[in-house]
């Protein structure tokens, strides 16, 4: 089974480059694991630049049109 979820992941961030899960297979949600790449997925990481320290809800359900950050689609779902 997948480990994404049907719900945003909020998290505390701190400023830095996060590498978010688009393709659904990291067990390190809402990170990247480079699982990606051994489940063959062809799908790759969005890399976001946080500048500030704050709360950053991800999207769990990666099927968001706001990339990395969670839009509200994963209610329509
Ligand atoms: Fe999902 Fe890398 S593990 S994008
Ligand atoms: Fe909200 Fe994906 S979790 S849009």
């Amino acid at each position: 089974m997948s480990p994404k979820q049907n719900a945003p992941y909020v998290k505390d961030e701190t400023p830095g480059r996060k590498a978010w899960c688009s393709c659904g297979e990291s067990v390190n949600q809402p990170y990247c694991d480079g699982s990606h790449k051994s489940k063959n997925t062809g799908k790759a990481p969005i890399i976001v630049e946080i500048t500030e320290t704050k709360k950053v809800a991800w999207c769990g359900c990666k099927q968001s049109k706001s990339g990395a950050f969670c839009d509200g689609t994963h209610s329509k779902l």
